[in-house]
Formats: structure tokens, C-alpha cells, sequence
């Protein structure tokens, strides 16, 4: 299993480009199982989770050609041979869910495993089967699997019971194909939930509201060949400027929208630091050591859950106090353990963590655990004293691009070791 080797503490200089998000791009790419024309994408990201979607889509019969170089990738359902999406491909990446909703729509019946639970929590599928029902989907639980029918999905009003991302994504897509007007009440307001729907829309589809709580959709006879950019990755943009702000210096985040980052600007700008927007990005200088800052985790425009981990690392050796509530999942503080080991003060009550910052963290030999914990530990163990071992480094590839390369060339002392 390849490791990171990160000797600190870093002092940070230099230009970060983002990549495309890979929140927008699972979804976008799952779209293209609606129509039997070409579907073109720009700005592709070079990630784990990417690479198994694809390898999924192609099981299911869908063409691709993808070029990681220059970050484009064409799809072609034209040719969609199979509706059964395995255990196997779900285990390793939840958001193979999202294949439930367009293929039912397109094939008219599907079989897609549940997930089942992961690291950070439960994470139920019950909204995304809801909606479908409500559409007029058949759907049975069988031996771990979903077995949806439906021979013409119809519009429906559908009012989620909370605020899910793929379940809005799911259901908003599969509304393009049905006969009539959706309407999703309670949706998710997301960047990447909007970025689907321009893709969708530049395929056809006739959406509106994306961006607010109630998106309507009426269905459309098929959709068209299309054309489409993938946002840049917001998150990879606030885990980068957690680094800063934990080991100081200066940074230009290039392609930066700071439309995308909801309440997470505003607290990382509350961190201390100097924040200047300029045409094509954004310049961040941290001299002096961060200021601690609360948050609690909530759907978009909130604090986004994906950067906890990250903010905690930089509240870690700020100055003063922080509460951080994980309000969305209910087992995502599994990197406090290991922040601990390195000399973290944070004690965990319920799904508060009170973190009492310290001038200084020690190296330590780290395991990731998911995604974004893993990210908060690099961001730790770039400011810690001495040599950290991150291992599982595996989670972090399935969403961030080159992290290794990309902290290198801000001077950061990241290797990874392959064994
Ligand atoms: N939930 C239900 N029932 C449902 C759906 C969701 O109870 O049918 C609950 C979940 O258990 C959770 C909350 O609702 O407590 C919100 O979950 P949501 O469905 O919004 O999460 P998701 O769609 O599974 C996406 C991202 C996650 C991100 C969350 C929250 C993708 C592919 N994944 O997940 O990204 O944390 O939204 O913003 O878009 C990551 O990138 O590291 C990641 C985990």
C-alpha cells in the first residue's frame, strides 16, 4: 500500500491550479447513460473514483475515450448492453448510486447493489428510493440488491425528507426522461447538483430552479449530443488553503470561484490571513499563526462536511478555542484519533469536537481512514515537527489529483513511497 512520507513543518510558496470537482464529474458522467449520442467533457479529473465510474460505465456497454493529459472524455451510450451494477463496483465507490436513476429512466429496468454502510456513516439510499417510487418505479430489496421497473417513469411532486446531494442528483435525472413535470422540494443546492443540471440542460433536458430548493423538470422524448466543462474542485481549493493557513506562506489559487464556496470562505477568511481576489484566482498569505474558528457542517450554502477534517487540522494549532458540529454524517471524526497521536488537544462529545489549539504538532505514523480525513492528517502532518508516515494513501487518491506533487511544488517535503 503506497504512504505518504511528509517531513515538517512547511513553510508553503507558490501556484496551485485546480482540477475539475470530482462531485460534479461522477454525476455528469452517469448522465451520459440517458441519451445515445455523445456526451463531450472537459476538464476531467485524474482521480481514483473517476477511473472506477468509467470502468463501471463500461461494463454496462457505454464507449470512452479518455485522455487524463488533457483532461477530456467522451462517452457514448449508444450502445448500453447490461442494467446490472455489482456489489463489487459499489463497495469500492458509493456514488455508483447515481447509475439508479438514469438507467432506470433509459432502460426502464435496473438492478443496482446497495451500498450498504462506510466510514463516516449509515449513509440510507430511502430518499433516492422514494422519489423513484413516486415516479411510479416498482422497486424490491433483494439479496442486497435494488430491482427497479418502471416501463415510463412519470412526473411527480417529491419532497425529500432531508437534503441529499445523489438523491437530488439521482432523481433530477432520472425526471428527464419521464413523462411530465417533476418536482423536487427540499433539494440540494450544491455546485455540483447545478453543474449536472447545465450539463443536462445542454443536452436537452429542461430544468429549472437548479440552485435553490425546488428544481422542476419536464420531461423530454430523449436527450442530444452535448459539450461540457466540469467546475474546478472547491474543496481541493479549501483543503489547499488549510495548508496555508496551518504552515503559513503564500499561495495564488488559480481558477478559484468563490461563488462555489459557500460558508467555507468565510470561515477560512476568519482564520486570519490576507485573502485577495484577482482576475483568474485567488492570492493567500497567512505570516502569523491561524485564529481558531467554530463551525458546524450543514448542506450548501453551509459549511461544507468535506472540509471538516481540513479546518480541524488548522484549528489544531491555531490560537484559541474551536467547537466543529458534524451535523451531516454521524461518524465523521475518525481522523481526531490519529490528530491526537500527534498531539492534538480534542475531545469529542456527541458529534462536537472541542478543539484547544497548541503552538506546535509532532510527527507521527498515521493511518487514513476515507477521503477527507485523510486530507485533514496531510494538512496536520504538513505542520507537525518531524517525519509523519501516512499510510492508506489510496483514500486520498480517489479525490484529490497528484496531492503529493502539487504540496511538492509549493515546497512542501511530500514523497509518496510505493512498496
Ligand atoms: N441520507 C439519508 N437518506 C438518503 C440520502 C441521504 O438518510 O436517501 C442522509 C445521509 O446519511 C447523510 C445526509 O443524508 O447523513 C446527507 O447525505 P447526502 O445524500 O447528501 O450525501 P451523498 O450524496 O451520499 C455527497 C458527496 C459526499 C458529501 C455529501 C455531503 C458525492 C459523490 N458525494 O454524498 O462527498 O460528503 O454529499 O455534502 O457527491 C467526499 O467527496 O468525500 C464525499 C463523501
Amino acid at each position: 500500500m503506497e504512504k505518504f512520507k511528509v517531513s515538517g513543518p512547511s513553510r508553503l510558496s507558490g501556484e496551485i491550479d485546480l482540477d475539475g470537482a470530482k462531485n460534479a464529474c461522477l454525476p455528469i458522467f452517469c448522465a451520459s447513460l440517458l441519451s445515445s449520442e455523445e456526451l463531450n467533457i472537459f476538464n476531467v479529473p485524474r482521480l481514483g473514483d473517476v477511473q472506477t465510474l468509467l470502468t463501471l460505465l463500461k461494463s454496462l456497454g457505454v464507449e470512452i475515450e479518455v485522455d487524463f493529459e488533457r483532461k477530456t472524455c467522451v462517452l457514448n451510450s449508444k450502445g448500453l448492453c447490461s442494467n446490472i451494477v455489482s456489489y463489487e463496483l459499489v463497495k469500492t465507490m458509493r456514488a455508483s448510486i447515481l447509475t439508479l436513476g438514469p438507467l432506470l429512466a433509459r432502460m426502464g429496468e435496473v438492478k443496482v447493489s446497495l451500498p450498504g454502510g462506510c466510514a463516516i456513516g449509515q449513509r440510507p439510499i430511502d430518499q433516492h428510493i422514494k422519489g423513484l417510487e413516486k415516479m411510479g418505479a416498482d422497486i424490491t430489496l433483494r439479496d442486497g440488491y435494488i430491482d427497479a421497473k418502471a416501463n415510463k417513469l412519470r412526473g411527480a411532486r417529491i419532497v425529500t425528507d432531508l437534503i441529499t446531494v445523489t438523491g437530488t442528483e439521482n432523481l433530477m435525472m432520472a425526471a428527464c426522461l419521464a413523462e411530465g413535470q417533476t418536482v423536487i422540494e427540499n433539494a440540494a443546492r450544491e455546485p455540483e447538483v447545478v453543474d449536472l443540471a447545465c450539463c443536462l440542460k445542454s443536452m436537452g433536458a429542461k430544468i429549472e430552479g437548479e440552485g435553490t430548493d425546488i428544481i422542476r423538470i419536464e420531461g423530454v422524448e430523449k436527450l442530444i449530443a452535448a459539450s461540457h466543462r466540469v467546475i474546478p474542485d472547491r474543496i481541493e481549493a479549501g483543503t489547499f488553503i488549510c495548508a496555508i493557513a496551518a504552515c503559513g506562506g503564500q499561495i495564488f489559487v488559480k481558477n478559484f470561484d468563490r461563488k462555489i464556496m459557500g460558508l467555507a470562505y468565510e470561515k477560512l477568511k476568519s482564520c486570519g490571513g490576507e485573502f485577495l481576489e484577482v482576475n483568474g484566482g485567488l492570492k493567500v498569505k497567512f505570516d502569523q499563526r491561524p485564529t481558531s474558528v467554530s463551525c458546524q457542517t450543514s448542506p450548501f450554502p453551509g459549511f461544507a462536511t468535506d472540509m471538516q477534517a481540513q479546518l480541524m487540522a488548522v484549528n489544531a494549532v491555531s490560537d484559541g478555542i474551536a467547537l466543529i458540529d458534524e451535523s451531516i454524517f454521524e461518524n465523521r471524526f475518525m481522523h481526531v484519533s490519529e490528530m491526537q497521536r500527534m498531539g492534538a488537544d480534542i475531545k469529542v462529545k456527541g458529534r462536537t469536537a472541542i478543539v484547544q489549539g497548541k503552538k506546535r504538532l509532532s510527527a507521527a505514523k498515521l493511518m487514513a481512514t476515507d477521503l477527507r480525513a485523510s486530507a485533514g492528517l496531510v494538512v496536520a502532518a504538513l505542520v507537525a515537527d518531524g517525519e509523519s508516515l501516512i499510510d492508506r494513501i489510496y483514500h486520498l487518491d480517489r479525490g484529490y489529483v497528484n496531492m503529493d506533487i502539487k504540496l511538492a511544488e509549493l515546497g512542501a517535503n511530500v514523497v509518496r513511497i510505493r512498496e
